[in-house]
Order: C-alpha cells, then structure tokens, then sequence
C-alpha cells in the first residue's frame, strides 16, 4: 500500500491523498460502504460501481467467520472472487462485533470467546486467529483486534482494555508479518486507537498505535453513544499525534455531518451502516437536509427523488413512488433508497477532496452541514 498527501488545507487539518493498493487507487477521504456479510445490503456489485463509483467497501470477520466460514472462502480463491467485488476490501476485525452482536462473551488475556448469534456455536478469536482469518478473507486492509469499549466506560475499565488492545497489537503485528498473502496481492494491517472519552489515554494509546510504524492507523470507539463534541474532541487529540504522512481511518462515523467535521480535523477514511441501515427506515440523505420518505407530506409528490443528483434513481423515480415501494414493504425500496444515500456520502467526500484541493473546504463545509440538517 502506497499513501501520498495531494493537498492539505489552511483553514483546517483536511487533507487530500491518494492510497493505492493492488486492487486499485482509493482517492481520500473516502466513504466505505459497509458489506457486513459479503454484500452491501440490497445494492448490486454494478450499481456500486458502475453508478455510485465506491472505490472500497468494507467486510466482516466476524459475520464472513460464521457464515459461509472459511472453508468456503478460500475455495471461493478469498471474498473478491466470492462476492465478484474487483476493488480493495477492508476487513473489520470482529473487534467490534463480537462485542455488539453475540449472546455470550468472555474477554480474556488470550482473546474472546463468544456465542454465535446465528445458532449460538462457541468461538474463540484471538489476536492471531483473527490475523489469520482476514488472511485467508483477503482483504487489502486488515484490522488489529482490539476491544471497543462501550460509552460511558469508567476510567480504569478503559485504561485496562486499552492496555489489553496494545498487547493484542503487539500480537496481531507478530502473526502478520509472519504470515503471507493467499492470493498473490499485498495485504497491509492497521492498527487502532482506544482509551474511550479520556484524553491522557487517548494520547497515550495513539502514541503507542504510532510507535508500531505501520502503513496506515485507525481510531475505534468513537460514534458508541458519546455527543459528538466529545467524538471531535478525543478525534482531534489523536489525529495531532498520529503521524500526518499515513492514512487515519475513524471507524464507524457517521452522520454526514459528523464526517465533515472529522475530515475537517485530519480523518481520511470512513464507513458507517447509517447510509444504507436507514435507507431501509425511509431516511434520506440530501444535499439539502433529511427526508422521511414514509412521510404523509410525499403521498402525492411526483417530483424525482433528488433533482440535484445526476443518479439515474435518483430521476426517474419519483418521491411519490419511492413512497409507495416502502409503504408497501417491496424489495425495490431498500434497494432504491440504499444507493440513494449511498451515493449522496459518496458525492459528499468526492465534494469534500475537490474543494480541500480548491481551497475553499472550510467556508464550503459550514455551509453544507446547516443545509444537511435540516429535516425537509
Ligand atoms: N467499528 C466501530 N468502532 C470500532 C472499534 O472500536 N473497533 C473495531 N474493531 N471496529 C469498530
């Protein structure tokens, strides 16, 4: 993986970069759509292409791990060739989800045991298994295994798990650069910054995340529930220390808002599941603010879904009838509505670099974050 700075503002910490990989340049920063399971739910391998031009989407160890299982996936020749995506893949540890999705879980010194939420099966992950696996995913970006810690998190809970996460590094680091690639292409590991809401542990974690030297670094255990000054809070103190000539990923965030505000304070990469999660609810994201497409107000609106957007959804089919679909619970309204608000995050980062390389990223952000939060 290679990282090059294209522009960097003055008016605030946004940069512009580019990240190559082997499956292909991502153009920072960059929006992830999330495929939990191998799939951006209800958005085809094209549309997210063809339509929509993502340029990475992300994948689960922890959901790819129970369903298909490995055995499948390395048969399949790893997810790119399973799912059909021929751009980069990054993989999120199950760092998160196991915390936030099995039944059962005990977080020991070795690593986490846990309940599938499937058909209740005991696993256990550990630092190396979970290098291990994403090895075998083939992801272009794996993750560590951290632990995310949950908000609010008392001072000395989060101060031992965010020792646990750098020891778990350290072995995450040691399994890696032992192992190769399956598949015959580059993978590359990021580390990830815990320590919750308090500021000495945010520091020293992203000082201990810097010293492993490793091609990009990410931040977790934000966006759990924290206001969102506290978020840009501890973001800021990290992004400071985290080296300026590396990728910094914020997982997890957000809001279109949210993801400004971070772009603004040096983040380059994100994903969240709001895009498309509530796309399936009826929200829409605008350029103009938040649509409720449930809404009574749309009944007999024919006016296309987005005028401002040049998606061919997003024209020929009108709010009326987006309406429609989801009043009526059919599979088309999810779809429709996912690459909708995917598209929109897509054209708000896109947005974000063009103007970060302009010069104008500051008086163009604080615009658009009053525009977007209004509820129309
Ligand atoms: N996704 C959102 N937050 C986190 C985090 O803290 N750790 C991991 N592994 N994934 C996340």
């Amino acid at each position: 993986m290679k990282f090059e700075l294209v522009a960097t503002d003055n008016g605030s910490s946004a940069r512009a970069g580019l990240m190559q990989t082997d499956h292909g340049t991502i153009e920072t920063p960059i929006f992830m759509p999330v495929g939990t399971a191998g799939t951006v739910k209800a958005v085809h391998q094209r549309e997210l292409r063809d339509d929509i031009q993502a340029q990475i989407i992300l994948g689960n160890t922890y959901h790819l791990y129970l369903r298909p299982g490995l055995d499948t996936i390395q048969k399949a020749g790893g997810l790119h060739k399973f799912n059909g995506w021929e751009r980069p893949i990054l993989t999120d540890s199950g760092g998160y989800q196991v915390y936030s999705l099995s039944d059962i879980r005990k977080i020991k010194e070795d690593g986490a045991t846990f309940q599938s939420h499937i058909d209740g099966s005991k696993h256990l992950f550990t630092p190396e298994n979970v290098m291990d696996i994403q090895r075998i995913i083939g992801a272009d970006i794996i993750m560590a295994f951290d632990e995310c810690t949950p908000y609010p998190c008392d001072y000395t809970y989060a101060r031992k798990s965010m020792e646990m996460t750098h020891r778990w590094l350290k072995r995450c680091c040691d399994r890696f650069d032992s192992t190769e690639g399956l598949y015959g292409y580059n993978q590359t590991l990021f580390p990830i910054v815990q320590g919750s809401t308090y500021k000495d542990l945010r520091i020293r974690s992203a000082e201990t995340i810097a010293s492993f030297e490793r091609e990009g670094n990410a931040i977790g255990g934000l966006s759990v529930g924290e206001p969102a000054e506290e978020m840009y809070a501890m973001t800021e103190v990290v992004t400071n220390i985290l080296p300026k000539s590396k990728p910094r990923y914020l997982m997890g965030v957000g809001t279109p808002m949210n993801i400004l505000e971070c772009i603004a304070l040096g983040i380059d990469m994100f994903d969240c599941v709001m895009p498309t999660r509530n796309a399936r609810n009826g929200m829409l994201f605008t350029k103009n603010g938040i649509i409720n497409i449930k809404n009574e107000k749309w009944k007999n609106d024919f006016s296309p879904i987005d005028e401002t957007s040049d998606l061919y959804a997003d024209q020929v089919y009108t709010k009326a009838y987006l309406r429609h679909l989801m009043q009526s619970k059919e599979i088309l309204a999810a779809q429709i509505a996912s690459l909708h608000n995917l598209n929109f995050y897509l054209w708000l980062v896109k947005e974000a670099r063009m103007h970060i390389i302009q010069g104008d990223f500051i008086q163009w952000k604080n615009k658009m974050v009053v525009d977007m939060a209004k509820r129309l």
